[in-house]
């Protein structure tokens, strides 16, 4: 409580503890190259996920958020340009898991009635993931004073967040429900059996 009304002391004691230089501007180039592996990674994912879509709107709308991650790369490279250091991707551990796992459901779940819900829970791993680091981006890039790179952040979160939006719609308004009547006709064979 103390160090919420006097947040120069808790700056202070923090300060206590550093061992080293780094501050904003380093994690905010940190991020930046981490993102820019992940958005790579994603590039190289996404057709897969498009072409094992069964749903005409979800295989649109994933190709539509590929262009988009298309724009999300160059707009990064504008960052990187407005640092003043050349474009660096630095291997993303988190991407790695989400995207890895999203093959393995895949696998498993490709060729079922239930193949579209499962791209759509992978998909909306990788939107969330997105959604936190370009969150934490774009309120640094505000704290450093870099406009710029602000709104070019806000930009790619906005539409991080409408893939999101509509990946959900796709789920509630009918994705969910097809998956759905699926495993009850298999359980009503059981039954019958
Ligand atoms: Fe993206
Ligand atoms: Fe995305």
């Amino acid at each position: 409580m103390r160090d919420q009304a006097n947040p120069s002391a808790a700056t202070k004691s923090a300060r206590k503890s550093t061992t080293n230089d780094k501050n904003l501007d380093d994690l905010f180039e940190h991020a930046l190259k981490d993102i820019f592996y992940a958005e790579k990674k994603i590039l190289k994912a996404l057709p897969k996920m498009i072409k094992a879509a069964q749903d005409p709107d979800l295989q649109e709308g994933l190709e539509s958020h590929r262009m988009e991650t298309e724009g999300h790369v160059s707009k990064l490279e504008e960052i990187f340009a407005l640092l003043g250091k050349p474009p660096k991707a630095v291997k993303c551990e988190a991407i790695e898991g989400i995207l890895s796992e999203s093959e393995e459901v895949l696998q498993e779940f490709g060729k079922s009635k239930a193949c579209d819900a499962a791209i759509i829970f992978s998909g909306q791993a990788v939107e969330h993931y997105e959604i936190t680091r370009y969150g934490s981006m774009h309120a640094w890039a505000i704290s450093l004073g870099m406009d710029e790179a602000a709104d070019l952040l806000e930009s790619i979160l906005n539409e991080e967040k409408a893939a999101d939006e509509k990946l959900s719609e796709l789920a509630e308004s009918r994705i969910n429900f097809a998956a759905e009547e699926e495993d009850e006709a298999a359980g009503d064979v059981e039954e019958a059996a």
